[in-house]
């Protein structure tokens, strides 16, 4: 066994409502309770709902996650949301570098850093999102662009935040399209990082660090994905809204997370 734990995150992006959010959540929290997987879920609802679904969640086993978080602690910075605001909420986790901010909303690789600082310092936990867009993948650029994203995130944290992160490989197009990379891709991809993690930190670290595939994760292909070497979780958008392949996902990253 690699003796990583396995973790599957729910990215509900700007979706839901109120009561839809308490619902899915109260329903996926029904049945990940304490004590029955030894995985680590948690859910990312839009931050309007971050309390209401906190409280759905209470006595379940999925932590709470924000979306994103400012990488200021305070001050006067018009719609922006801190680190200790999200941990008064109850929240745990936060995602940094999503390719959705990258690339749609501008955020930059000097930002996506300033920001995992800021969530790791502040004691929150991290899943920190790279992959590469199609025209790089086309170019055979992946690999350069994915290690150029992590060399830029990870050049001044230290080795004791290092190990606890959560890296999420996304490539951008498979993100939302159906498309999912092939499970070899994705054991490449994996293989990729943890040697980078390896030289940038030590081989110790880089076999303890979870590294998770996102795009087009679904029922069907979760379990050849999970079953792939090095892969040690899924984050989910789409299909983290039915609650019923949410937690299909989650049952196939408990029974089929490869060794190594
Ligand atoms: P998707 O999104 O599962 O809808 O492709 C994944 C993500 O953006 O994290």
């Amino acid at each position: 066994m690699s003796g990583r734990r396995p973790f599957v995150g729910g990215n509900w992006k700007m979706n839901t409502d109120l009561a839809s959010g308490e619902a899915l959540a109260r329903t996926v929290g029904a049945e990940c309770v304490p004590g029955l997987g030894s995985l680590d879920v948690v859910v990312f609802p839009p931050f309007p709902y971050l309390q209401s679904v906190g409280g759905a969640l209470q006595g379940s086993a999925i932590e709470l996650g924000a979306q994103d978080l400012s990488s200021e602690a305070n001050g006067a910075l018009t719609g922006e949301v801190s680190a200790e605001m999200l941990m008064d909420l109850g929240v745990a986790w936060v995602l940094v570098g999503h390719s959705e901010r990258r690339h749609r909303l501008g955020e930059s690789e000097a930002l996506v850093e300033e920001k995992l600082t800021m969530a790791l310092e502040s004691g929150l936990s991290a899943v920190l999102c790279v992959g590469e867009t199609l025209e790089q993948r086309r170019a055979g650029r992946a690999h350069e662009i994915v290690r150029h994203q992590l060399t830029s995130a990870l050049h001044r944290l230290s080795a004791d935040f290092a190990r606890e992160i959560v890296i999420a490989y996304e490539p951008v197009w498979a993100i939302g399209t159906g498309v999912a990379a092939t499970a070899s891709d994705a054991r490449e991809a994996h293989h990729e990082i943890r040697e980078f993690m390896s030289s940038r930190y030590d081989s110790e670290l880089a076999s303890g660090v979870r590294i998770v595939y996102g795009g087009s994760l679904v029922p069907g292909n979760a379990k050849t994905i999970f079953a792939e070497l090095g892969v040690d979780g899924g984050l989910v958008g789409g299909a983290s809204l039915k609650a019923g392949d949410f937690l299909s996902i989650c049952s196939a990253a408990t029974i089929g997370i490869a060794a190594g």
